[in-house]
C-alpha cells in the first residue's frame, strides 16, 4: 500500500514537472513572439513616417489655394516659429557627439533619431507656414537654403549606413576589412597551390581594385564595375579549377565526388576573398563622399542660419 502511494507520488510529481516545462516553453515562446512583433513594428516606423510625410506634404500642396494658413499669423505663424524651433533643437545633435561634457544629455544615438526627425518635421511646418509658396526674396532664400540641409541630410543618412554597421552601430574599419582579406589571401595561397596561374590572376585582379583611386569618379566607377569582375572572374575560376583538378584525377587519383567537393571549397574561399575586395572598394568610395558630404553640408547649414536670421529681422522690422 505505501510502496504504491510512494510510485503514484512519483507519478505526479513527473506529471507536474513536465506541465511547468510545458508553461515555461509556451511562456517563452510569447516572449519570443512579442519581441518578434515589437522588432517589425519598430522596424516599419522609418515606413510609416515617410508615408505620414508625404501624404502631408502631398494634402498641403494641393490645398495652398485655398490659404488655410497665412504666415503673418494665427497657427501659420505658429508653424513658422515651432518649425524653427525644431531645427535649433536638432543642433543639439552635433553638439552632443562632438563635446563629451555633454554626454548627461544621454545616448547619442537617441539624439541622432531626433535630429533626423526634427530634420524633417521642421521643413515640413516651415512650407505649412509658408502655404508651399514662394515669398520675398529673404523668405526664398530662406526656405531654399532649409530644404537644401535638409535633403541634403537624407543624402547624408544614405551615405552614413554605408560606412556604419547599421544607422546606429559602429563606424565600419577599413584596416580590418583589409586584415580580413589578407588572411583570406593567405588560405587561397594555400589551396590554389597546385594552380599558380588562377592565384595570380585573382590577386593581380584584387591588387588592381584596390590601388588607389584617381578621384572620386574613378573611385565610383569601381564600385560600379567591381561585382561585374568579380562574378565574371568567379565563373572563369570554377572553369579553369575544374579543368585543372580533372588534369590531375589520374595522377592524384581523385574521384569525380572529390572533384566536385574541392571545386565547391575553393570558390566559396574564392567567393570569400572577392567579397571582401568589393567591400573595401565601397567603403573606400563612401569615406570618400561622406567626408565630402561634410565639406558640402556645413557651409549650407551655415548658409541657413544666415537666411533664417535675415528672415526673421525683415518680417518683424519691416
Ligand atoms: C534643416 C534640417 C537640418 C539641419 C539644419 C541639419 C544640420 C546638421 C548639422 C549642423 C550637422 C553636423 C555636421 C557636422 O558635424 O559636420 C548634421 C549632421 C548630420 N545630419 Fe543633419 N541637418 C538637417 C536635417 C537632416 C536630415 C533630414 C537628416 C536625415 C534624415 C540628417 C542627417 C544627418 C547626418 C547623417 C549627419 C552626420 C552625422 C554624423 O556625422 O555623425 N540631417 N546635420
Amino acid at each position: 500500500m505505501e510502496r504504491q502511494l510512494r510510485a503514484e507520488d512519483i507519478n505526479f510529481s513527473q506529471a507536474l514537472a513536465q506541465e511547468q516545462e510545458k508553461d515555461i516553453r509556451v511562456i517563452k515562446e510569447d516572449k519570443i513572439n512579442s519581441f518578434k512583433i515589437g522588432k517589425f513594428i519598430w522596424n516599419m516606423m522609418p515606413f510609416l513616417f515617410a508615408f505620414v510625410t508625404l501624404s502631408a506634404l502631398f494634402v498641403g500642396f494641393r490645398l495652398r489655394e485655398y490659404a488655410y494658413f497665412t504666415a503673418e499669423k494665427g497657427v501659420g505663424y505658429a508653424l513658422g516659429i515651432i518649425g524653427g524651433c525644431m531645427m535649433l533643437a536638432l543642433l543639439l545633435y552635433p553638439l552632443r557627439k562632438r563635446y563629451r561634457i555633454l554626454s548627461i544629455m544621454g545616448d547619442v544615438r537617441a539624439w541622432f533619431s531626433l535630429h533626423m526627425v526634427l530634420g524633417i518635421v521642421g521643413p515640413v511646418l516651415i512650407l505649412f507656414h509658408s502655404n508651399f509658396d514662394l515669398g520675398s526674396t529673404n523668405s526664398n532664400v530662406a526656405l531654399f537654403s532649409m530644404l537644401i540641409v535638409s535633403i541634403s541630410g537624407v543624402v547624408g543618412r544614405y551615405i552614413y549606413t554605408k560606412i556604419h554597421h547599421g544607422l546606429y552601430g559602429q563606424k565600419i574599419e577599413l584596416g580590418q576589412l583589409k586584415n580580413k582579406l589578407h588572411d583570406n589571401q593567405s588560405e587561397l595561397t594555400a589551396l590554389l597551390h597546385f594552380n599558380p596561374e588562377i592565384r595570380d590572376e585573382l590577386f593581380a585582379f584584387v591588387d588592381h581594385v584596390l590601388s588607389p583611386p584617381k578621384g572620386i569618379l574613378h573611385s565610383w566607377g569601381r564600385v560600379m564595375s567591381v561585382g561585374i569582375g568579380s562574378r565574371r572572374l568567379i565563373a572563369r575560376t570554377r572553369k579553369n579549377i575544374q579543368t585543372g583538378l580533372m588534369e590531375k584525377a589520374q595522377s592524384e587519383q581523385y574521384s569525380k565526388k572529390e572533384i566536385k567537393a574541392k571545386v565547391r571549397k575553393i570558390i566559396k574561399e574564392v567567393r570569400v576573398f572577392l567579397d571582401g575586395a568589393c567591400k573595401v572598394v565601397e567603403l573606400t568610395f563612401y569615406e570618400r563622399m561622406f567626408a565630402l558630404w561634410h565639406v558640402l553640408h556645413l557651409p549650407l547649414f551655415f548658409m541657413l542660419v544666415i537666411a533664417a536670421i535675415v528672415h526673421v529681422i525683415a518680417v518683424h522690422w519691416y
